[in-house]
């Protein structure tokens, strides 16, 4: 049987660090596309190359041709520009909706079929556009940002109860900025809900709201250390988590950005909400009850996202 391809737009430090992570898991073969010269070839030899070592099967290819991506199963796009130290988001949305456009039609035209993960940023509004843009299935297009939004969460966690990362669940919903959710009724310590943890003295509320926003700040903490460009190991597994949950038809239950139509009361908008992905994709939505606060936290995070997609349609006519 012939191996699943995986096609990656943009072969910069996410999608370089998606080629390593797609070989190293023996997802598939995989295609790096880029519209700069030699980077996704010298990106795909090089990890070819590493693999006698790491005992690896997987064909890797550099191209600037979308016709190469023909027949993808998966297609993860980081096609764009990241943010530099003071910018937010935000900021980069001018730029990288001009470049949506053109991966939207490359995908359109070359890799209708594929499962398609986009991570540019600001990632609900860009995930919106490349959906408009290349026409796919809203169950086939879908958004990373709650699975790094609640890793770093259940890091911050684990840093403060001392306890394996592996026993933290955490649950981020909304937007992927400032606004984001994370709730804490929902996340748990082998299964003990935050709040009760706070009641057993484990920790105290003012820690948590501090946890809650250095996970909201997860991405500029990242960016303020870098100062060349921002996170690209945790966004890359993310991605990789989602693309493995779609390709072995796993049915995880992931935080993402996704295309809600009633759900959460929202109309046809993307935003971070709870999924099961599997073969086809985004398979359900997971339409949790939110408390008072929560609601609250969460329609200010939608309101943010409706401006983003708003201003996205006052730059490009074909959008609105
Ligand atoms: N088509 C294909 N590739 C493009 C295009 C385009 N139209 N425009 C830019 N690129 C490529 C760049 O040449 C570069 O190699 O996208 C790549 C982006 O890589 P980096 O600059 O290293 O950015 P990265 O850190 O990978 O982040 C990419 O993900 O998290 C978000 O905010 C981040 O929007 C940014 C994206």
């Amino acid at each position: 049987m012939a191996r699943p391809k995986i096609a990656l737009i943009g072969a910069g430090q996410i999608g370089g660090t998606l080629a390593h992570l797609a070989a190293l898991k023996e997802l598939g073969d995989v295609v790096l596309f880029d519209i700069s010269e030699g980077t996704p070839e010298g990106k795909a030899l090089d990890i070819a190359e590493s693999g006698p070592s790491e005992g690896f099967d997987a064909k890797l290819k550099g191209t600037q041709d979308y016709a190469d991506i023909a027949g993808a199963d998966v297609c993860i796009v980081t096609a764009g520009v990241p943010r530099k130290p003071g910018m937010s988001r935000d900021d980069l949305l001018g730029i990288n909706l001009k470049v949506m456009k053109s991966v939207g039609e490359g995908i359109r035209d070359n890799a209708p079929d594929a499962f398609v993960i986009c991570i540019t940023n600001p990632l609900d509004a860009m995930v919106w556009a490349l959906r408009e843009f290349s026409g796919l299935p809203h169950q086939k297009v879908c958004g990373m940002a709650g699975v790094l939004d609640s890793a770093r969460f259940r890091h911050f966690l684990s840093l403060e109860f001392d306890v394996s990362m592996k026993d933290v669940t955490g649950f981020v919903l909304g937007g992927h900025g400032d606004t984001m959710v994370p709730l804490i009724r929902y996340s748990t310590v082998g299964g003990i809900p935050l709040p009760d943890l706070v009641k057993m003295g484990w920790t105290s509320q003012d820690k948590l709201d501090a946890i809650v926003q250095r996970t909201r700040d997860g991405g500029a903490e990242i960016v303020g250390l870098l100062k060349t460009g921002s996170a690209f190991y945790a966004p890359a597994t993310s991605a990789i988590e989602m693309a493995e949950s779609y390709l072995k038809d796993q049915k995880r239950l992931l935080p993402c950005a996704a295309w809600c139509d009633g759900q959460f009361g929202l109309k046809g908008m993307y935003v971070g909400v709870p999924t099961i992905i599997g073969e086809n994709g985004i398979e359900r939505i997971v339409d949790i009850q939110l408390n008072k606060d929560e609601q609250a936290m969460f329609d200010k995070s939608v309101d943010a996202v409706k401006g983003l997609v708003e201003a996205c349609k006052g730059i490009d006519d074909s959008l609105a």
